[in-house]
């Protein structure tokens, strides 16, 4: 789909309005002052949900949803509570694809570090896709064919450059392959501001394992690409948005980084897929 198709459809402008709007009204005045019983944990210590996220998707979903009529809404809280809602990626209809605060565990300890993402997925593809950090006000936005842009100015990734001149966004496992050998990592505990600091080329690389959910890296896959990213899945397919299977996604600024970077993982991986 053109950008020229998706103007037609939804005003991309109108999404990012949404989105500040729901953000001031119901994760900013929740932050630094959740009580308690607000938080509560899904399927590990590490995996929160507060009630900034559970009514942030109620209001990103209804409003979108009317936004664009005939749309349906795929939000990471509504398919933890029921996870055939995933199938909806199957269907012909508009997917909105929604995380309605990525970095919750840095959102709920008080870590200004979280993001709202939004993607919007037509026959199995991101045709756009939004990322706002609520509190620096700054948006991320990509359509297909229409570059990514971050207010209003439009972003690149970094220059390719070996490896160990990079720094990087993993987790802590795959932090410790790269240590020995001198490149340099980060642990953001958000995978939408690892996207935005890869677009921007802050960063050079970033890599994300487990369970690939769609809210997690849809938009941010779509950001990366248009602001001339390279990235693929371990196996070197491209990511679309219902490989949800566990995997690993490596976001590189060409081609040749993508591959190093490749080659010092795959050790890793392939122990891991022996002791499964
Ligand atoms: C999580 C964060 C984290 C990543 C996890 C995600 P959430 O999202 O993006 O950085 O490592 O895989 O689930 O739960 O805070 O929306
Ligand atoms: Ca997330
Ligand atoms: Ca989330």
């Amino acid at each position: 789909m053109t950008a020229a198709t998706i103007h037609r459809t939804v005003d991309p402008d109108a999404v990012a309005a949404i989105m500040r709007e729901v953000a001031l009204a119901e994760i900013l005045p929740r932050f630094r002052s959740l009580e308690s019983h607000e938080i509560s944990q899904k399927s590990h210590p590490g995996d929160l949900v507060t009630a900034a996220d559970v009514a942030a998707e109620k209001a990103l979903a209804e409003r979108l949803r009317a936004l664009l009529p005939g749309s349906v809404v795929v939000g990471e809280e509504t398919a933890h509570a029921d996870p055939a809602v995933l199938d909806k990626l199957q269907e012909d209809a508009p997917v909105w694809v929604l995380d309605p605060v990525d970095g919750t565990r840095n959102f709920a300890h008080g870590v200004a570090r979280f993001a709202v993402m939004v993607a919007l997925v037509r026959g199995g593809d991101t045709v756009a896709g939004w990322i706002l950090d609520p509190v620096a006000d700054s948006l991320y936005v990509a359509e297909c064919g229409a570059g990514s842009w971050c207010d209003g100015r439009r972003i690149r990734v970094c220059e390719p450059a070996p490896l160990r001149r990079l720094t990087g966004a993993t987790g802590y496992a795959h932090a410790k392959l790269f240590k020995p050998m001198g490149i340099r990592t980060r642990q953001t505990g958000s995978a939408a501001h690892d996207y935005m600091q890869a677009s921007d080329g802050r960063i050079g690389f970033a890599l994300f394992r487990r369970r690939l959910n769609p809210w997690d890296h849809a938009a941010g896959a779509l950001i990366h690409a248009e602001a001339g990213g390279y990235a693929r899945l371990f196996d070197g397919r491209s990511y679309r948005p219902g490989d949800t299977a566990g995997d690993h996604i490596i976001l590189a600024p060409d081609e040749e980084v993508w591959r190093e970077i490749r080659e010092i993982i795959a050790p890793h991986v392939a122990a891991h897929a022996k002791r499964r």
